[in-house]
């Protein structure tokens, strides 16, 4: 795409915010790779390296080994490591800040929106937060922090304290439902946004990937920024494939200039 093809792009998706009373912003995990974080099918992402159905639920429970891996795999991928939000994550919390944006649903787990200072009661996670692993057998709840201390001690499997129970890491796995809260948040504000902003997601898991669906059959207009097709791209109004971090720190930045 050329710059001026992009700039005008950019422009266009703007005075398209700057319209808008109700925008929706969809994020998946192309947000957070120049955050250091990888995805899961872009090019090298997690799932071209792993196969995803050793993440469902039912292996999980099955075996402890497969808990083993599971656990080393979320360690080894930086799922635990401290990162911080990239200019993406800025540029939409400051459109709160700004009163353009009713609400982030994301399917991130890296509570990259809420350190970059969206409100948490406006991020609906739909596949969890990793910041909190829980006791399936008596529920209690253990930071990400304490758990990466023991794993780093060289615990394998780490196992609840009070019952030794099998611990998990708060997020959604494969064949699991999602929080029903966040799911009917999520659903409630999509069937009711004008302007549905999807930033980094390749919209091809379910329910999630419902969202821009609703929202188009509520009337809405589809921005998309995203680096590779989606499932969506030819309802799109505005369709643009660059680095989000670049693309969304110059959209905001225009919206500031024209308010
Ligand atoms: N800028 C723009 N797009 C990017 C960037 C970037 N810097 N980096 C990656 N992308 C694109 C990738 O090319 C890909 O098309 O972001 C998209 C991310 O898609 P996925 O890796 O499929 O991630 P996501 O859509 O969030 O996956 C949904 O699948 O495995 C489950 O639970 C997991 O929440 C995840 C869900
Ligand atoms: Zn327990």
């Amino acid at each position: 795409m050329t710059s001026n093809n992009l700039d005008a792009k950019i422009t266009a998706a703007a005075e398209m915010i700057l319209k808008s009373r109700r925008l929706v912003v969809f994020t998946g995990a192309g947000i957070s790779t120049e955050s250091g974080i990888p995805d899961f099918r872009g090019p090298g992402g997690i799932w071209t390296r792993f196969d995803p159905d050793d993440f469902t639920i039912q292996k999980f429970l099955k075996s402890r080994e497969t808990r083993r891996k599971q656990w080393q795999i979320l360690i080894g991928e930086g799922l635990f490591s401290r990162v911080k939000p990239n200019r993406a994550h800025m540029a939409i919390a400051e459109l709160e800040i700004l009163g353009r944006l009713e609400c982030v649903i994301t399917q991130n787990i890296d509570n990259l929106h809420q350190e970059a200072g969206n409100s948490p009661d406006r991020v609906f996670e739909l596949h969890g937060n990793m910041q909190w692993v829980k006791c399936l057998d008596c529920g209690t709840r253990y930071t990400v922090e304490h758990i990466k201390e023991r794993l780093d001690r060289g615990v394998e499997v780490p196992e609840c304290e009070r019952c030794q129970g099998i611990l998990k890491p708060d997020v959604v796995f494969f064949g699991e439902e999602l929080p029903s809260e966040a799911l009917r948040a999520a659903t409630e504000y999509s069937t009711h946004c004008d302007l549905f902003l999807v930033v980094g997601s390749s919209l091809v898991v379910y329910p999630a990937a419902l969202m821009p669906g609703y929202a188009r059959e509520a009337g809405a207009q589809l921005i998309i920024v995203n680096i590779g097709g989606t499932p969506y791209d030819s309802s799109a109004t505005i369709l643009i494939e660059e680095k989000a971090g670049d693309v969304m720190s110059r959209m905001v930045e225009k919206v500031r200039e024209m308010i």
